[in-house]
């Protein structure tokens, strides 16, 4: 069975083609299976880094078990077959405004999306008619944007007569983790760190998803996003931070870690932005200034500090069997380190998708249709399937 999917939430444009054993019921049931041209280049699972198009910055490990205790289950359970993810950054649309305009988001997927998708077919060396699903990512996100996807994905569907899938971005990215590691064991506690959604969720079964708590305010990512902007770093911030604060002293300026007031397991980031804003102005830390890295290591740690405390307290609560770190911030190595280094102490298996899967991609969207698909296989293409922004 192969399934094309679609993601335009905000500033990427992404499609992919998966592969997996067919699901003999319902829409696809006795219908002969066809597999299109056999594909002539190579393109890697994720899992294959080395040979991958180049991430954008990022840790540079892959996403795998990293407790070392990994369930030998995860070896007997299968995942699709990624044939191609191509995702195109609009970065360099935005890189002047310091952050995402909508408006010229949604304008750059009309104009790219065609490209994409047909890029993903051929990469995958697969015939649109071969196509037996269709995925897309429905919200939350930037409404015009989405609209873009579901629009394209719709049509797609409809004049192929196949079934179409929407799925939620943030379920998506919490699929990366499952993409790479498919017997994850559950309950699963996972930590989903993006530039728009900070948000802690235990999942006790495939599908199932209890939010725990997230951000009240701003989202991990859009912290290191702002305070990129604010020294005039570029956009995005994360990898700059990244890039930057590497080799500084984490510990040079004193961030007190950031918790609600109420101790529960939402997020806060907003104080911390403040307070960084604070040490900026009042200690003339600028974009040339020596202590730059240091600045940047010491704001970049206390976030993942703050993130890995909140996960640690969730942990405590649910008692889960694995952990799952996912998200664009989910490449920081600083926070991948952490989150390693907890799940080490608490004796729990945990993974994190490879970087290309961290950040926003059509594969995971596919991988979570596919997942909805082969249990509710009968689902009419709902032509009606509406974009959502929020949450
Ligand atoms: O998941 P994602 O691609 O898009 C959303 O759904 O928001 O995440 C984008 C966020 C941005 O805030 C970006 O600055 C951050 O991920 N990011 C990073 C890194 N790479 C991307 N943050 C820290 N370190 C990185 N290496
Ligand atoms: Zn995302």
């Amino acid at each position: 069975m192969l399934v094309l999917a679609i993601e335009t939430s905000c500033d990427e444009t992404s499609a992919a083609v998966l592969r997996t054993a067919p699901v003999l019921v319902g829409a696809t049931a006795g219908k002969p299976q066809e597999w299109g041209r056999l594909p002539e280049v190579h393109v890697p699972r994720p899992a294959e880094k080395s040979a991958l198009p180049p991430d954008k910055g990022g840790a540079g490990d892959s996403g795998t078990c990293t407790s070392g205790t990994c369930p030998p289950s995860s070896l007997n359970a299968s995942a699709p077959e990624v044939l191609s993810n191509i995702v195109l950054s609009q970065d360099e649309v935005h890189a002047p405004y310091g952050g995402v305009v909508p408006e010229l988001a949604s304008r750059q997927h009309i104009k790219t999306i065609a490209a994409i998708v047909g890029e993903a077919l051929s990469r995958a060396g697969v015939a649109l008619e071969a196509v037996d699903l269709y995925a897309v990512t429905q919200g939350p996100g930037l409404i015009g944007s989405l609209l873009v996807g579901l629009s394209f994905a719709k049509g797609l569907a409809y004049y192929h007569k196949k079934p179409l899938v929407g799925v939620d971005h943030l379920e998506a990215h919490l699929e990366a983790c499952f993409l790479e590691n498919p017997g994850i064991e559950y309950p699963v506690l996972g930590l989903l760190v993006s530039g728009g959604h900070t948000a802690l969720y235990l999942m006790e079964e495939p599908l199932s998803y209890k939010l725990l708590g997230k951000t009240r305010d701003d989202a991990a990512g859009e912290a290191l996003d702002k305070i990129a902007k604010f020294l005039g770093l570029g956009y995005p911030g994360g990898p700059v931070i990244e890039k930057l604060g590497r080799g500084g002293d984490p510990k040079a300026f004193p961030f007190a870690v950031p918790r609600t007031k109420d101790r529960s397991l939402d997020f806060s980031f907003s104080g911390l932005k403040t307070a960084a804003l604070k040490h900026i102005r009042e200690r003339g830390v600028s974009k040339d200034d020596p202590r730059l890295s240091d600045f940047l290591a010491s704001f970049e740690d206390i976030i993942a500090r703050a993130l890995v405390d909140n996960l640690r307290l969730a942990a405590d609560a649910v008692l889960p069997r694995s952990l799952v770190l996912c998200g664009g911030v989910a490449r920081n190595a600083r926070l991948r380190a952490r989150f390693q280094d907890f799940a080490r102490q608490a004796g729990l298996d945990a993974y994190v998708p490879s970087p290309k899967l961290c950040t926003d991609n059509a594969a995971m969207v596919g991988a979570l249709a596919l997942k909805k698909f082969v249990r509710r296989p009968d689902t009419a293409t709902d032509l009606d399937l509406d974009a959502y922004a929020r949450a």
